[in-house]
């Protein structure tokens, strides 16, 4: 029986953002081993972040071609494989390792394209193997209680969503003075790496997910404004949607909203209740049943329950944060690999990680925000 996973990692190099998040949230599993890598096309780079990591010399790749073909040739292959490069080389990667039968965890957006998206989902399908994307809010304990709580009718039918991502860490792009080198931005302002989004991509398609992974709805049609301030990619947007059950909703992203660090919240409205959550407090779900005073439930308590209870690793009140709702995403995609591997049937439990099918939507999200802030914010379908 198959008890232990060994992962690769495409990207991720030891000055790079999120594959050390990535990293630190598999590592919350004590059978897990990073064995392989392409970290960086930097030599110097890959071979610092494979040295610091312990991976060993004939497993740390140039390219991640070579990588996928090498890893394949191997009876101790990887599991699967972590991908977090920027989005512009997702798809290819994705599909390299797809192709030779790897399963994979790809960061956000998932491609570039719709089709791509789309080819991707279905090679996965095909060969059947498992395609988790990284949408980790959903892996929130809180997140998974109010998706708990809508499943069990309390707050009926969804009448109204409301979603924002306000950050401020861009605002120096609208400066005239600063000299382009000198700003933060980096890769995710250049079309040429980020594609046709900077803001609905980074963050709006993260509320997009967070509103469809609680009320169980896809955005259907929606209409935008977005704001570019002279630059070439967008760093703000407001967008008016319908949901596939009639129902309406705003969302509103911002990279250069002062004040605000990594501010999503998402407010849901039923005919019997609401609910309100705050990513920078994601410990605490507030919930209005109709006529009566708000409540606020806590992660960690004994009325809280389900998957919320069964994720929690730590008693209430010590705080689990960003990384632990990474590590609930990954224990999950890893526990039904293993279950996988060892020809057990899988529950929907099982399943409960961000997949190819929520990457798609995504792509379909931010083509659909773009397409409409480009054309006077005409309505579009999704
Ligand atoms: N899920 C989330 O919450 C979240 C948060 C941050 C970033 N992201 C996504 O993660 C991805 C990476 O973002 P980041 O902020 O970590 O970027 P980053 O620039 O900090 O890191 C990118 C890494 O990819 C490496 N790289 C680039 N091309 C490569 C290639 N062809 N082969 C091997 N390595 C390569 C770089 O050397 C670097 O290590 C983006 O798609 C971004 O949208 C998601």
């Amino acid at each position: 029986m198959k008890t232990t996973i060994s992962y690769g990692m495409v990207g991720g190099d030891i000055n790079a953002f999120i594959g050390k998040v990535h990293r630190g949230a598999i590592a919350f599993e004590p059978n897990t081993t990073l064995v392989a890598g392409c970290f960086s096309r930097n030599l110097e780079k890959n071979l610092l972040t494979a040295q610091t990591y312990r991976v060993p010399a004939d497993r740390t790749y140039a390219s991640y071609e070579e990588m996928a073909d090498q890893e394949s040739l191997r009876p101790d292959k990887i599991d699967f494989v972590v991908i977090c490069t920027p989005n512009n080389t997702h798809y290819a990667i994705a599909k390299k390792f797809l192709e030779k039968g790897f399963n994979v965890f790809c960061e956000k957006p998932m491609t570039w394209e719709i089709t791509e998206a789309e080819e991707l989902e279905r090679m996965a399908r095909e060969k059947d193997l498992l395609f988790g994307v990284a949408y980790a809010y959903s892996g929130y304990h809180m997140v998974k209680f109010a998706k708990m709580l809508v499943d069990e009718g309390k707050l009926g039918k969804i009448i109204n969503v409301n979603g924002e991502y306000p950050q401020e860490w861009l605002i120096d792009e609208l400066s005239e003075t600063i000299s382009k080198t000198a700003k933060f931005s980096g890769w995710r302002a250049d079309p040429k790496v980020s594609g046709i989004s900077n803001c609905t991509g980074d963050i709006g398609t993260h509320i997009e997910h967070t509103v469809s992974y609680i009320t169980g709805l896809r955005v259907k049609r929606l209409c935008a404004r977005t704001d570019y301030f002279q630059n070439d990619l967008d760093l703000n947007s407001n967008v008016l949607l319908e949901l596939s059950n009639g129902a309406s909703g705003v969302f509103w992203s911002s990279q250069v909203a002062i004040g605000h660090m990594n501010g999503l919240r998402v407010r849901i409205y039923g005919t019997l209740g609401s609910l309100e959550w705050i990513q920078e407090q994601p410990e605490q779900l507030k919930f209005t049943p109709r006529g009566e005073a708000p409540q606020l439930y806590y992660r960690g308590a004994g009325y809280v329950g389900g998957r919320a209870a069964e994720l929690s690793r730590i008693p209430g009140g010590h705080i689990e944060g960003h990384y632990e709702a990474f590590a609930n995403m990954y224990k999950t995609y890893m526990t039904a690999l293993l279950k996988k591997a060892n020809g057990e049937p899988l529950t929907e439990n099982d399943l409960d990680f961000p997949n190819a099918t929520d990457g798609v939507e995504g792509v379909k999200f931010l083509h659909a925000v773009i397409n409409s802030g480009k054309n006077d914010s005409k309505w579009v379908t999704v």
